[in-house]
């Protein structure tokens, strides 16, 4: 029987998860069945175990928001699949050995694709993408300015900013990530004491970054938002300082700054097919190819993952805590 992360009530960490035998069944019209290989462990997952995410699943249900598999199963009227794709799936409840979805729901990858990365691309390379293409039009050696610089997102920031030609100047709350991400090709890495507001120019050799993005909030959010040229979008995807973001005046009426919010959630529900499509598949070639890359912090198997959600939610982390969904699978 396939093993799940079944979340029971929403608390505080340490979560109330358990681990549960699921019923196996074969997929019904339209559907496929993945026999899933690795899932990631992501803020936005421990939001929803706390029940403080911005929608939440009925309880219990089996969490988690990005994972990848292996097609195992192909139901009738499904086409264009073949059994053992590896594939992501863009529907909540990966922390389990398998997963029946609506093939709708699933974007096939190139076979030999790195699983453990490849359980990372749903949600924050996708974020970092679509940040960059949908809130301004950014040309060649465009800056962009953002905090939490080290995060998964900021990272993908990085690592596509720099395929694509732009530039970043970036904040981090750490200084032994200054040459870290220098190292994957940051522009400007600089700590979050420094004034973006007088130093902004300066640090991005006379110009004004023309995107900002923000994951931290508070007086983080602010820093960024004054480093902006007039007219560009701030755009807000993530609050990891747990602090409002309080707007001076000014920067609404004197620069014109548009604070703007993102959700890939949201994104996703009102994409076509083929833009999810064509997103995840320069995607999957960036990762390929190496552009992309997340670090890994530690993998715990599925049986583990109260302590997985637990190391996921200490400081200091070197990357991504994973979940090894295949070492726990009884055949
Ligand atoms: N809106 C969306 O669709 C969307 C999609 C993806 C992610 N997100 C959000 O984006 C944020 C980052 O997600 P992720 O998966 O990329 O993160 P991650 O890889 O888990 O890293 C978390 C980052 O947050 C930083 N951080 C934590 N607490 C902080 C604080 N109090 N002040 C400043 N920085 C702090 C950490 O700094 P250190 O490196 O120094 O530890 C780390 O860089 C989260 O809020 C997540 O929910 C939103």
């Amino acid at each position: 029987m396939p093993l799940a992360c079944r979340l029971l009530e929403f608390a505080a960490i340490p979560a109330a998860l358990a681990i549960q035998e699921v019923p196996s069944s074969a997929p019904e019209s339209g559907e496929v069945v993945l026999s899933m290989l690795a899932a990631s462990v992501n803020p936005a997952d421990l939001n929803v175990i706390e029940g403080t995410y911005g929608e939440l699943p009925p309880l219990p249900s089996t969490i988690g928001n990005e994972g990848c598999g292996i097609i195992s199963q192909i139901g009738s009227s499904v086409e264009g699949f073949t059994i053992g794709t590896p594939a992501i799936v863009l529907r909540a409840g990966t922390w389990t050995t398998e997963m029946r979805v609506s093939a709708d729901d699933v974007i096939p990858l190139p076979v030999g694709i790195d699983p453990w990365q490849a359980a990372m691309l749903t949600v924050n390379p996708a974020t970092a993408w679509r940040m960059m293409h949908d809130f301004t039009q950014l040309k060649s050696g465009d800056w962009i300015v953002q905090n939490a610089a080290n995060s998964g997102v900021g990272r993908a920031v990085i690592q596509l900013a720099k395929a694509l030609g732009f530039r970043t100047l970036n904040v981090v709350r750490r200084p032994e990530l200054i040459d870290e991400l220098q190292g994957i090709g940051a522009d400007v890495v600089v700590l979050e004491d420094v004034d973006l507001r007088t130093e902004a120019v300066r640090l991005c050799g006379g110009e004004q970054p023309r995107l900002a993005l923000n994951a931290v909030g508070g007086s983080s959010a602010l820093n960024i938002a004054n480093a902006l040229a007039p007219g560009f979008p701030h755009v807000t995807y993530g609050a990891m300082g747990r602090q409002p973001l309080k707007i001076p005046n000014g920067l609404l009426i004197f620069k014109n700054i548009s604070f703007r919010g993102f959700w890939l959630r949201r994104w996703r529900e009102g994409a076509s097919r083929q833009d999810i499509h064509d997103t995840y598949r320069v995607l999957s070639e960036f990762l390929v190819s190496g552009v992309l890359k997340t670090p890994v912090h530690r993998v715990f198997p599925l049986t583990q993952a109260l302590e997985a959600v637990q190391e996921a939610a200490l400081a200091g982390r070197t990357g991504k805590v994973l979940l090894d969904l295949v070492s726990c699978k009884t055949h």
